[in-house]
């Protein structure tokens, strides 16, 4: 490298989807490497809709790791993101020693500054902390030269995160180690397996911050024989009918599994004590609508998930979407000048026939969801060429844009 260059950052940026899993993880075995004791399988969601952006800048000139997120300079020190800075310079170490000079010998001692941006509001309370580890862990690989199954450190930054770092349909195999090394993603189908699926995210106003994953999953497995029961008698059943089911684009299989799944974690959170309550009464009322729905046409054309939080997550094909759009906007008013209701791919509109409101037959729900995300399935991590997109700038330091 000429003199001059010696100072100037080593700089990657990528992106990274958000993922929704239709068979869900809930409960650790091991806390620290994260291991799960059951496995889960979800749909990563298109990036044009939702996504995180990360910037790595490596350089001799930095003195010491730094990480913003949001625009804010947050904790560098905190255990989940030292795990996965730690595991990416290992990796890098050892390819090092293995292949001789592929990596740059001295980035390898180099501080890393981290700048990180969801498209999405955090308000939405949308999983961020998937698509956000599994951009860091994505985007420190590249930087330091490290290539290959990556899953398994992004797993160890959040569970949920190791099935983020592929696209389409994702299973997240437990593994049977102690050591974790069999616990890892690995992709059941690719995005562009099941066009025709449609997936609506119903963001719900939510009036408090719910309990977050990671101490109520600890409580469940303290205290709740149901949720050992699912783990170990009802999940691995699940997970077999639910790939085939998605290798079949079986709706109604997928569509059942999916809502039976959602379900059966909503009440091993009732069965953890003290409970947990995710759900409220607008998170009902989408339950109650998708059934009363399948119900009037005599088969399942929605489905519906919730993760650790009230905003529904709505499965459906191409051909219901507008009219189930229509349904959702008749039962929950929106509210007037209360900006875009429908935000990402285009919903057209169309009117409700009397017949199927009467049917359906519910209370409206005025202002219940602030607005919906329409969106497909999607590809996993990218890396973003286009220089001027990174949100760190020669010197190192967040662009006043970020
Ligand atoms: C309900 O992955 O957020 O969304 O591993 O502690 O970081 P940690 O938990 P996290 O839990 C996700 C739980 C879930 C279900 C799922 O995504 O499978």
């Amino acid at each position: 490298m000429p003199e001059d260059n010696m100072d100037k950052p080593n700089i990657v940026t990528c992106t990274a989807p958000v993922n929704i899993a239709v068979i869900k993880y809930w409960g650790k075995r091991n806390e620290e490497l994260i291991l799960p004791i059951n496995s889960s399988l979800s749909v990563t969601l298109h990036q044009d809709q939702l996504k995180t952006t990360t910037t790595v800048a490596t350089s001799r000139s930095f003195q010491e790791d730094k990480i913003w997120l949001n625009g804010k300079e947050e904790d560098i020190t905190h255990p989940r993101l030292q795990s996965c800075l730690r595991e990416i310079r290992r990796l890098a170490r050892k390819r090092r020693n293995d292949r001789g000079t592929a990596v740059d010998p001295t980035c390898l001692s180099h501080k890393v500054h981290i700048c990180s941006v969801n498209n999405f509001p955090t308000a939405a309370g949308l999983a961020s902390s998937a698509a956000g580890f599994a951009c860091l862990v994505y985007s420190l690989a590249r930087v330091f030269g490290v290539e290959g199954e990556l899953s398994g450190i992004a797993r160890q930054g959040s569970g949920s995160a190791c099935r983020s770092m592929y696209g389409g349909f994702v299973q997240w195999i437990m593994g049977q180690q102690d050591d974790g090394k069999d616990s890892l993603a690995q992709q059941v189908e690719p995005e562009t397996h099941w066009p025709e699926l449609r997936i609506l995210v119903l963001v719900a106003s939510a009036e408090r911050k719910p309990i977050g994953s990671t101490s109520g999953m600890q409580t469940s497995v303290q205290t709740s024989c149901l949720l050992k029961y699912r783990a170990e008698s009802v999940v691995p059943g699940r997970m077999v009918e639910m790939t085939e089911a998605v290798r079949r684009k079986d709706f109604p299989a997928f569509a059942e599994l999916a809502m039976k799944d959602s379900n059966q974690f909503h009440a091993t959170c009732l069965d953890t004590y003290p409970p947990i309550f995710y759900l409220n009464s607008v998170s009902h009322q989408v339950i109650n609508l998708v059934h009363c729905y399948n119900r009037h046409y005599g088969e399942t054309r929605v489905a519906y998930t919730f993760d650790a939080g009230p905003n529904a997550v709505i499965f459906t094909l191409q051909q219901h979407v507008t009219e189930f759009v229509q349904v959702v906007q008749h039962f929950f008013p929106p509210e007037i000048n209360g900006g875009q209701f429908i935000k990402g791919l285009q919903v057209n509109h169309a009117d409700l026939s009397e017949e199927l409101k009467q049917n359906i037959g519910l209370e409206q729900m005025p202002k219940g969801i602030s607005y919906i995300i329409s969106t497909t399935a999607g590809p996993g991590p990218c890396v973003v060429e286009d220089p001027t997109q990174h949100l760190l700038g020669s010197d190192g330091l967040p662009k006043k844009t970020v």
